[in-house]
């Protein structure tokens, strides 16, 4: 059964000029997810999400909400309200004004919207607050107050722009666990806006990653990161080794590719034999051992000790640089001895992925 979308983006492009922000992008977001947009800045995540919420007319393709083709409808009339990074409040006004004033414009009785608003308030727990005035708030709370100012309007999708972006670290981590446990309980979809991977990996039931105007990949946080399939993606998401090699031959479900004097398997359907290719192997799935058994040999170069872990770097066979990342059970004059010294690398068969040229 195919799950119901929320949202339906079909080969839409928005240029600017010579620049193309969206670039016959076509995504589907079903109910009740957390879909997070991730990417470096200018590569159309905005672009996207303004033309979700209708501040945008896409040049080419469809917007389908709940069904409905809403590409050319105004904002208004659309089932979604946006949180911006820089969540402009009237700083004027109190708490419970500022989040009134959507249901205010919209003519909703003054009971309904005292209950709506009482009860938005306690969703992002700022029951006490409604008299406060919002300039008289912290940043988080103010945040929350956003959040609850679109949530009075129950839409069926939020879309939230970087709303994290301005606040310090220790908040966002805090914040971040709120929006999610927050979009469980309700059951509507999120669309996330990030340029911070870490932010989208533990947030997201998926994630999209986008690369000028274009879905690289999209998947689930595990997906991304132990299967990215391409460069792009592998190195904006964590830390990774890239490998040139060269097809050797196609196994079941594996392919064997050549580097060097050495051959070994590798996660990915293969082109043509002989053709170069490049292999993925994320630092922590290395091994390194002074035995002879490891899929490449490779010599030392440094060692950083990082307290939990040590940073490696090992020159392979043939030139390539890797980088390793190990749990320490060795002190640091040990680790510090290794230095100079020849040793095997290895990692688990299903840790070497194939990436598209
Ligand atoms: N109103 C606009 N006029 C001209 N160029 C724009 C406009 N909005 C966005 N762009 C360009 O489109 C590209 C994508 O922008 P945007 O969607 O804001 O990216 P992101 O949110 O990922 O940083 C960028 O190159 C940006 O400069
Ligand atoms: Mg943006």
């Amino acid at each position: 059964m195919k799950e119901p979308c929320e949202v339906e983006l079909i080969s839409v492009t928005k240029k600017y000029g010579k620049t193309i922000a969206a670039d016959a992008v076509s995504l589907g977001i079903r109910r009740g997810e957390f879909l997070t947009l991730l990417g470096p800045s200018g590569c159309g995540k905005t672009t996207l999400l303004r033309m979700i919420a209708g501040f945008e007319t896409p040049d080419d393709g469809r917007v389908i909400l709940g069904g409905e083709d809403v590409t050319g409808v105004p904002p208004y009339r659309r089932d979604v309200t946006t949180v911006f990074q820089h969540y402009a409040l009237f700083p004027h006004l109190n708490v419970f004004a500022n989040v009134a004033f959507g249901l205010e414009r919209k003519g909703a009785p003054r009971d309904e919207i005292k209950k709506r608003v009482a009860d938005a308030l306690e969703l992002v727990r700022l029951g006490e607050m409604e008299d406060r005035r919002s300039s008289e708030l912290s940043g988080g709370q103010q945040q929350r107050v956003a959040l609850a100012r679109a949530l009075v309007l129950e839409p069926k999708v939020l879309l939230l722009d970087e709303p994290l972006a301005a606040l310090d670290l220790k908040l966002r981590k805090q914040m971040q666990v709120e929006l999610k446990s927050l979009q469980r309980r309700l059951g509507i979809s999120f669309v996330f806006v990030t340029h911070d991977q870490e932010e989208a990996l533990t947030m997201s039931d998926r994630i999209a990653v986008l690369n000028a105007g274009v879905i690289e990949q999209l998947g689930t946080a595990e997906e991304i990161y132990e299967r990215p399939q391409t460069e792009f993606v592998a190195r904006f998401i964590g830390d990774s080794n890239i490998i040139d090699a060269e097809v050797d031959r196609v196994e079941e479900g594996m392919t064997v590719v050549k580097t060097g004097l050495t051959e070994f398997s590798v996660y990915g359907s293969a082109s043509n034999v002989g053709e170069p290719v490049r292999v993925m192997v994320r630092p922590e799935k290395i091994t390194l051992s002074a035995d002879e058994k490891g899929i490449l040999k490779g010599k030392i170069d440094s060692a950083v000790y990082q307290g939990e872990s040590t940073l490696w770097k090992v020159t392979v066979e043939g030139g390539q640089e890797l980088i390793a990342l190990e749990q320490n059970r060795e002190s640091a004059a040990s680790i510090e001895s290794r230095v100079g010294q020849r040793v095997s690398i290895s990692w688990p068969a299903e840790s070497a992925i194939m990436l598209k040229a």
